[in-house]
């Protein structure tokens, strides 16, 4: 987890996501052929906390929703960029209505 003065950045955290992750979870977080959609209820607040990105990103996720099989761990990718892209993917599901 980053340091509890951390301050995260959701313009940053776009690039972020741009750069690792958006290449199986899509541009917009929207999915693509290789990975689910991120914007999606499936990963509110209350059904994926902030948590379970950390996680993912540095364990990998085994196939569980969906059927395209399972996520990777993603290297090169530090606490504090993760906490960028939750705050990235967190504001991108509150412009789509979902919370
Ligand atoms: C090689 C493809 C791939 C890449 C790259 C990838 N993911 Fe995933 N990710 C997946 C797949 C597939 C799943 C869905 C697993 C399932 O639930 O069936 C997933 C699921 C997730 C989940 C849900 C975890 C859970 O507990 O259900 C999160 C959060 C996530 N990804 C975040 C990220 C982030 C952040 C990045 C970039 C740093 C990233 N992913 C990069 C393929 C990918």
């Amino acid at each position: 987890m980053p340091a509890p003065d951390f301050v995260a950045d959701a313009e940053r955290g776009e690039t972020l996501f741009h750069a690792h992750c958006s290449r199986c979870h899509g541009k917009a977080g929207s999915g693509t052929d290789y990975g689910p959609p991120l914007i999606h209820p499936i990963y509110r607040p209350g059904h994926h906390a902030d948590l379970t990105f950390y996680w993912a990103v540095k364990d990998g996720v085994k196939q569980h929703h969906w059927q395209f099989g399972d996520m990777p761990p993603v290297s090169g990718v530090s606490p504090e960029d993760v906490g960028n892209i939750v705050a990235y993917v967190r504001r991108e599901q509150r412009r789509a209505g979902i919370r």
